[in-house]
């Protein structure tokens, strides 16, 4: 595992040690472990929570990838960086019947959180599956959807990542995104920093550098919405964006 994955794993698998141990009801609001960071955007319906017996506490994201991807029943859903589980059991709820959703995550004490909430929730069309998003242990074209939740900003090879998303898509198949991206350049020193980009900063890419590598994938339509930006006194500009694109 290089330096940046560690830094990365080890900050969630603390992530997940705190939320585990907040009340389920808890109405602490997004992103209340993590901070500010991810630029969390709190755009889940209470409603639909209740439904899966959680809050938005438990959401590290930076908005609602769920609400983009317009899943139908019988759908097969890919959530890459599925930390507590949260967008796929909304995603599970949503292909019921005759669909399935799957997470992927490569850190243990996640892993352990999202099959406790799974198993609340009483769901049997959820997967939580543990590996990396650069090598998602699913067979080519088997799904519908690939959705994820400020995740990809964390990954140092963010172009091997959107090919895998790929990969695994169906001939038509939609990938919707919700991401953190870099709107004004961040100096080299913060790039470096690994706590920084644990907290979905310094991994941050400029749009145009995002597209090109969804289009180098063979995406097709891909769109950037950006709905939140953080100025960070010092740093740079960040911002939260929805992406979505399209498997030809
Ligand atoms: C910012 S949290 C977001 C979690 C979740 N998507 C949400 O919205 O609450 C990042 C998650 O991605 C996972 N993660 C980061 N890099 C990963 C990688 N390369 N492979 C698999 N999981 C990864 C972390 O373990 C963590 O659970």
């Amino acid at each position: 595992m290089s330096e940046i994955q560690e830094a990365v794993r080890s900050r969630y698998a603390g992530a997940a040690k705190q939320l585990a141990v907040l009340p389920r009801d808890s109405a602490a609001g997004c992103c209340a472990v993590d901070g500010p960071d991810c630029g969390c955007a709190g755009s889940y319906s209470p409603e639909e929570m209740k439904q899966i017996g959680l809050t938005d506490a438990v959401s590290l994201g930076c908005g609602n990838p769920t609400a983009l991807a317009e899943l139908s029943p019988g759908e097969i859903v890919l959530d890459l960086g599925s930390g507590a589980g949260l967008d796929v059991l909304l995603s599970a709820r949503r292909v019921s019947p005759g669909g399935h959703a799957y997470g992927v995550d490569m850190t243990d004490e996640m892993l352990e959180l999202a099959n406790r909430n799974r198993d609340h929730a009483r769901f049997k069309n959820a997967t939580f599956l543990k590996g990396s998003i650069d090598k998602v242990p699913l067979p080519d074209a088997s799904v519908d959807v690939v959705i994820s939740n400020c995740v990809i900003n964390l990954a140092e090879d963010k172009g091997a990542v959107i090919q895998e998303a790929f990969r695994v898509l169906r001939p038509g198949g939609r990938l919707a995104v919700a991401d953190m991206v870099e709107l004004e350049a961040l100096s080299p020193e913060v790039k470096r920093r690994l706590d920084s980009w644990a907290g979905c900063i310094s991994g941050t890419i400029p749009i145009e550098e995002y597209r090109a590598a969804l289009v180098g994938a063979g995406f097709v339509d891909v769109e950037f919405d950006v709905h939140a930006t953080q100025m960070l006194p010092d740093v740079g500009k960040v911002g939260s964006a929805y992406i979505r694109a399209r498997k030809r």
